[in-house]
């Protein structure tokens, strides 16, 4: 039963309650505005120790309360009280495989755009396999979308929060309309920024090249900890502007984040990318220091259990 998505306990407003049970007011900021800001926290499960592993908790709810002071909503929770809350409906639930938790700060009650309060959290476990379909692929046949990513001047990609995702939304209906898995986005300026739910490296000769956080980008974990796991390998990587035909030409291109972990991509507008030798050598560092298997980037990793 606790494996039924349906059947799953939520941590919501302070309490355990059963995932149907948990209601929420159809005239909310959050439910009519997108109101909220958001972090998925990847889990993974490590079989041999019987452990369950959350990745850089810490750096998740640092980025959560940055996005939540860019919106002005106060959190009336500390680091300490979310993670004790994320540990207690994870446990709650026995979930032993690898899980995505959705913890959220949300803006409830009556109100509009403006309000401020009263800021409520919901924490649910998803198991990896019930999340969207483009994060479960092991290649990605991706388009530029025409959309354009949001910029820091009208809503910031730097803040994580729901109303920004209608971005990522019209970028991802094009791309399946057009038949494609997903799509990457240009910036205002037309450079490359991300994707809908991720972020991009291209590699040539060996190097990884990402695009700058200030080219429309998220402050991703992900994108982080493969510019530290590259940097150890012994890898160049360098952050700057990616213009659009660089996708086309790159020797490796691949999209990272808490869900999509790290998926290369096999063609670009139908320009097809040529290895993925080391994306895959990077896959498996992200993965092995994710599920809490580098003595090295142990630091990364809370035990859930
Ligand atoms: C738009 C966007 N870019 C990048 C990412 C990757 O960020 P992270 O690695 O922190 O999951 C995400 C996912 O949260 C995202 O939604």
């Amino acid at each position: 039963m606790k494996y039924d998505t349906a059947e799953r306990l939520i941590w919501f407003k302070g309490e355990l309650v059963h995932v149907n049970d948990a209601k929420l007011n159809v005239l909310s900021p959050t439910a009519q505005f997108g109101l909220n800001v958001f972090e998925g926290i990847p889990c993974y499960w490590n079989d041999e120790e019987k452990q369950l592993y959350a990745f850089r908790l810490e750096d998740h709810y640092r980025r959560l309360l940055r996005s939540a002071r860019l919106i002005q909503i106060e959190c009336p929770y500390t680091p300490e009280d979310m993670k004790k809350a994320l540990i207690d409906v994870v446990r709650a639930n026995e979930y032993r495989e690898n899980i995505s938790v959705r913890q959220t700060l949300f803006v409830d009650g009556f109100g509009s755009w403006g309000s401020s309060e009263p800021v409520e959290m919901s924490v649910a476990p998803i198991p990896r396999k019930c999340i969207s379909k483009e994060y479960n692929k092991t290649g990605l046949n991706v388009c530029v979308t025409s959309w354009r990513r949001i910029n820091d001047n009208t809503v910031s990609p730097r803040i994580k929060c729901g109303a920004n995702y209608i971005n990522s939304r019209v970028g991802q209906r094009e791309a399946l309309r057009s038949g494609y898995d997903t799509c990457i986005f240009l910036n205002e300026a037309g450079k490359v920024s991300e994707a809908p739910g991720s972020c991009l490296f291209i590699i040539n000769d060996g190097r990884l090249i990402t695009p700058l956080i200030t080219d429309g980008v998220l402050e991703s974990i992900t994108r982080a900890s493969v510019m530290e796991i590259a940097t150890i390998m012994g890898l160049d990587v360098t952050e700057r502007t990616v213009d659009r035909t660089e996708l086309y030409t790159c020797d490796e291109a691949f999209l990272c984040g808490s869900a999509m972990e790290i998926t290369p991509i096999i063609g670009v507008d139908g320009y097809k990318t040529g290895s993925t030798n080391i994306t895959e050598k990077i896959r498996k560092a992200y993965l092995e220091a994710a599920a809490g298997n580098s003595a090295d980037l142990k630091k990364w990793v809370t035990a859930i259990y």
